[in-house]
């Protein structure tokens, strides 16, 4: 059962386009009609859940936007060290009792879900290395009104602790894979592990993660010739290959020659897969989804250089230091951890959130800009 209000905003008229008469106030998507079309919206959500989760004001921005997914970083640790996320030699780590704990954790997550969040995704570094992973998720789980916990992982270790991931309430998986064969592997990895990597991809469908979602950054001249290798993945498997365009973070080696386009890309896969055609994509995702014929997985770009998808956005993030994020690419950020550790209560806490989501910006800097301006490195944010 879906919650509606009516809410016509410039957001949702002028940047998607939409002209919803009323917006789900569980996932910010607009719809002519009472019943939500889009098939990932937050259809599952009974009437209990709706009352121990009111939409709060403090996730909405000052453009209207209802954020109702939030992005926790467990650590800024990683045992990979991909060219496109960090330097060869690993970058400056907080100091471990810097690092929120379990309890802080989950005590933050709870704040949010309570004012409204529906979807968790932990992220890294690699969240896997986080020792506490399973209670974590336990406890994330339990939360009353959370409907998705999602993680996003490069899935060396991910295998063998899947069952009891699974288990322990992890909804939904993305896994990192930028290419296919071994040797270039190791050289965007600077480590060994495709194998490792494509075995967490097929426990996660034996165990009946659909679909599997995985990321693959495409960097010309490094894997911009496999595209069409990993949309093959996607005939027989219920994989959601997603091709991702190259984003500048500190640290790493971006330059705009290395970014291959959606256009470009798609006109690859169009080229071979002449069937490809775009899905009913819903207003919040990051992802252009298409289908092809015949294939039971689906392809999508995310496009975050040339076209950039902001105006749907209902993301915020907790970084592992404890400091809240309301802009992937926003450099601004405001600690959590230390008003929580000096004894701050919910409502301190609510206001200080309240008021950096509503600085939020419309939308990031476009691409050359933001190769300019200081950010954390990728590895410290988690995507
Ligand atoms: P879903 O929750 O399944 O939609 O996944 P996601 O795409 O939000 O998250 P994931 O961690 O799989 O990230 C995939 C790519 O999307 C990475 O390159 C992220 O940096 C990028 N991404 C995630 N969230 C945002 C966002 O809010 N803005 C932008 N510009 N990119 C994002
Ligand atoms: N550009 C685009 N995507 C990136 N990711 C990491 N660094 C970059 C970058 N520079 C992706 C990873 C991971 C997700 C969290 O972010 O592939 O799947
Ligand atoms: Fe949201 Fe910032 Fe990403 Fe744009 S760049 S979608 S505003 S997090």
């Amino acid at each position: 059962m879906r919650r509606y209000v009516s809410k016509l905003t410039n957001w949702h008229l002028g940047f998607r386009n939409l002209n919803p008469l009323m917006v789900c106030v569980d996932c910010g998507s607009g719809s002519l009609s009472k019943i939500c079309s889009f098939s990932s919206c937050c259809a599952n959500l009974n009437e209990d859940s709706v009352k121990d989760n009111p939409v709060s004001d403090m996730l909405t921005d000052s453009f209207g936007r209802i954020h109702t997914y939030l992005r926790i970083s467990l650590t800024e640790r990683c045992n990979l060290r991909c060219q496109y996320c960090m330097p060869a030699e690993g970058v400056e780590l907080t100091p471990a009792p810097k690092i929120l704990t379990i309890n802080e954790v989950v005590r933050l997550a709870s704040l949010f879900v309570t004012s409204g969040v529906n979807k968790i995704r932990l992220t890294g570094g690699e969240p896997m290395i986080r020792k506490d992973i399973e209670d974590i998720c336990l406890e994330l789980s339990n939360l009353k009104g959370l409907k998705t916990l999602a993680m996003t992982t490069n899935g060396i270790t991910l295998a063998r602790k899947l069952p009891k991931l699974k288990e322990c309430g992890l909804t939904a998986l993305n896994i990192s894979l930028d290419t296919l064969v071994p040797a270039k592997f190791e050289f965007m990895t600077r480590r060994k592990g495709l194998e490792k990597v494509k075995q967490s991809i097929d426990t996660a469908l034996e165990l009946g993660y659909n679909p599997v979602k995985v990321n693959c950054v495409v960097m010309r001249g490094f894997n911009d010739d496999e595209i069409c290798d990993f949309v093959e993945l996607t005939r027989d498997k219920p994989i959601n290959i997603r091709f991702i365009e190259f984003m500048p973070f500190d640290g790493n080696v971006w330059n705009s020659k290395k970014l291959v386009s959606y256009s470009e890309m798609l006109d690859r896969v169009a080229k071979k897969f002449v069937s490809v055609k775009r899905l009913n994509d819903h207003p919040t995702e990051t992802a252009k989804n298409f289908g092809i014929e015949g294939h039971v997985g689906t392809v999508s770009f995310i496009t975050s250089m040339t076209e950039h998808f902001c105006a749907g956005c209902n993301r915020l993030r907790l970084l592992a230091d404890g400091n809240f994020k309301v802009c992937l690419f926003g450099p601004s950020e405001v600690s959590l951890k230390d008003p929580l550790r000096n004894g701050a209560d919910d409502m301190i806490l609510r206001e200080i959130i309240s008021a950096a989501v509503k600085r939020k910006k419309a939308a990031h800097a476009g691409m050359f800009d933001l190769a300019k301006t200081a950010n954390r490195p990728m590895v410290h944010i988690g995507g």
